[in-house]
């Protein structure tokens, strides 16, 4: 283990699990941060909520190959481990664990072939997303169930930046009665709406102007529910006025609910409206409360 000023790197499980042992045995609570890195407000958002409801914060940086599909951007993914490591150091993060493809599967030499134990929450995974990232779920519940298992922390904090992603873990710990609280912070923004997250660092400088229209639509769509429009037609004028804005596709702009995911006609409580477009080859997600929370 390197103890890089206040910030502790772990590279192997066994080393993760010595220094979380060590914070138990003098009574401290534990939070548990996963990341794929190339950090940003966003993720501190979470390491900032960890900090403030637990006594030792374990930060997770693993590029999980299990959640890219074959013609998605694994190889690309932004990766900067020296500044994430001064970033993490910075916040007063207290350690990471930031392991080696073949740590995470040693018995494929770090392939993923060799990663024969699945998790999958198959109805959840099939909302929204799943539907054009087949697999994509099933990698990240994989992944997270591990990385639960190794920490074996009190708290997990996830984003809503991800809802799906978030609703999946919460049923997952909820089904295979983990022993741990699963934690949602809201979405960290740009000053001009757009969602900050590591993928906006492809958009050129005319993508990301025109990115910004995507909250802008999804707030006028929700407007135009509020107003009384039925969802349907709110969703079908926003998927136009995206394609108009210049986003070059639209995945889907939906009302869902925020447990079940599934479509809805009308709002009800826990509505949320749910989007992902793409701008070139660069793929935003974002989505927003609609109607009384839960
Ligand atoms: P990653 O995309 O690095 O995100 C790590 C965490 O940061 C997720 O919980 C995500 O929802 C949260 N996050 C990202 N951008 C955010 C924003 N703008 N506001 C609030 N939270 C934000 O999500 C993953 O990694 C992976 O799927 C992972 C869970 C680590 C499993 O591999």
């Amino acid at each position: 283990m390197i103890h890089n000023e206040a910030l502790t790197v772990a590279r192997t499980i066994a080393d993760t699990r010595r220094l979380v042992g060590y914070w138990r045995a003098r009574g401290f609570s534990v939070g548990l941060v996963p990341t794929m890195g190339s950090l940003h407000a966003g993720h501190l958002a979470l390491v900032e909520r960890a900090q403030a409801q637990t006594d030792r914060v374990m930060a997770t940086i693993f590029v999980n190959p299990l959640q890219f599909g074959p013609s998605e951007d694994f190889a690309a993914y932004p990766r900067d481990e020296v500044r994430d490591f001064h970033v993490l150091r910075d916040q007063g993060c207290d350690a990471v664990f930031a392991p080696a493809a073949d740590e995470m599967f040693p018995d494929g030499g770090g392939s993923i072939d060799a990663a024969w134990t699945r998790v999958s929450v198959a109805p959840l995974a099939a909302a929204l997303c799943g539907a054009f990232r087949p697999g994509h779920f099933e990698g990240v519940a994989t992944i997270v169930v591990k990385l639960f298992a190794i920490v074996q922390p009190d708290a997990a904090y996830f984003g809503e930046k991800d809802y799906q992603q978030l609703t999946i873990i919460r049923r997952m710990v909820r089904d295979l009665c983990l022993p741990l609280r699963v934690e949602g912070v809201p979405i960290v923004r740009e000053a001009d709406g757009l969602a900050r997250s590591s993928r906006n660092t492809y958009l050129t400088a005319e993508q990301r102007r025109r990115a910004s229209q995507l909250a802008h639509v999804m707030t006028a769509v929700r407007a135009r529910i509020a107003a009384g429009e039925p969802p349907q037609s709110a969703t079908h004028w926003g998927r136009r006025a995206l394609l108009g804005a210049g986003f070059d596709a639209v995945d889907y702009l939906t009302l869902a609910a925020g447990d079940s995911l599934q479509t809805l006609t009308l709002v009800r409580p826990g509505a949320r409206l749910f989007a992902a477009a793409w701008l070139g080859r660069t793929r935003l997600i974002d989505n927003i409360a609609v109607g009384q929370p839960t």
